[in-house]
């Protein structure tokens, strides 16, 4: 089947060179010729597309800074917000030995910090989350670093883990959205992300308010950097407080409060 490239869509366009495993510059404008199964793949993915089902799900991976990251259905597609958080993180988180992310996802932002820890774990209560981890572990050829199941850090291996190192630091970007907003998860644009990726109790602070009780139960970070809703930021930095922690509030790329960093 003959397809004239100038025809399609930028994300028809993509999806093109995913098939056929070429660069933009390989396929060009002119036509491309796809062979029946080509086609068909190509066919079932536009109708996936029409019924907004994430360009990014259907790649099966993204660039988040310089690496690749393969990620589904499983986990939330990371935002440029995020993205811009960690890009400032790499220049200004304080070094250490121990680095956990929780909540992690495909395993972007552990894994694009690995290089300023001794040793960095990724935690997620999904099971899928865990397999998508794993896979990005290989793909960055990242050594230094795990995938943990666990929900919080309920997990005997990961509080065995932190109990034993001399110092850690605390990254999450776990979910923040209160569960009313379930009702709009069409016009949010993440009907087809998992809600266990989205929502977090009445005001989206439950996980956080039980991370903060288990960590209590622990021995403490000495660094806890927090991606949070504007919304509900300057609460969460009062619970910090509460916990023994300087924090301060720093603001995303569109200037929204997002960030809260603790240092104790
Ligand atoms: C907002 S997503 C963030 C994913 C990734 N860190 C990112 O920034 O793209 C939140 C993640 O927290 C995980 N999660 C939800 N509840 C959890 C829990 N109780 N313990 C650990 N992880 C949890 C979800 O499975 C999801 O992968």
């Amino acid at each position: 089947m003959q397809i004239n490239i100038v025809e399609l869509t930028f994300q028809e366009r993509k999806l093109i060179q995913k098939i056929l495993n070429m660069t933009e510059s390989e396929i060009g404008l002119g036509e491309v010729l796809l062979n029946s199964k080509q086609y068909k793949q190509f066919i079932k993915s536009q109708k996936k597309l029409a019924q907004d089902y994430p360009l990014d799900y259907l790649l099966g991976d993204i660039r988040f800074l310089d690496k690749k990251f393969y990620l589904d259905e499983t986990v939330l597609i990371p935002r440029e917000e995020t993205e811009y958080w960690v890009k400032n993180l790499q220049e200004t988180i304080e070094k250490g030995d121990l680095l956990v992310d929780i909540g992690a996802g495909s395993g972007v932002i552990g894994i694009s910090l690995n290089g300023l820890f001794k040793q960095v774990c990724l935690v997620d209560v999904s099971k899928g989350a865990i397999n998508i981890c794993d896979k990005n572990i290989m793909e960055n050829d990242a050594k230094n670093t795990q995938a943990i199941q666990s929900d919080l850090f309920e997990n005997k291996e990961l509080k065995n883990l932190i109990n034993n190192t001399d110092n850690w630091t605390l990254v999450a970007n776990l979910p923040y959205l209160p569960e009313s907003e379930k009702k709009y998860k069409y016009d949010n644009n993440v009907s087809w992300e998992p809600d266990i990726a989205l929502y977090s109790g009445i005001d989206g602070l439950d996980l956080f308010k039980k991370m903060i009780y288990q960590l209590s139960q622990l021995k403490l970070p000495d660094y806890i950097y927090l991606e949070l809703d504007p919304g509900n930021v300057d609460q969460a930095a009062d619970i910090l407080t509460n916990a023994g922690y300087e924090t301060s509030i720093r603001i995303d790329i569109y200037g929204k409060n997002r960030f809260l960093v603790g240092q104790r």
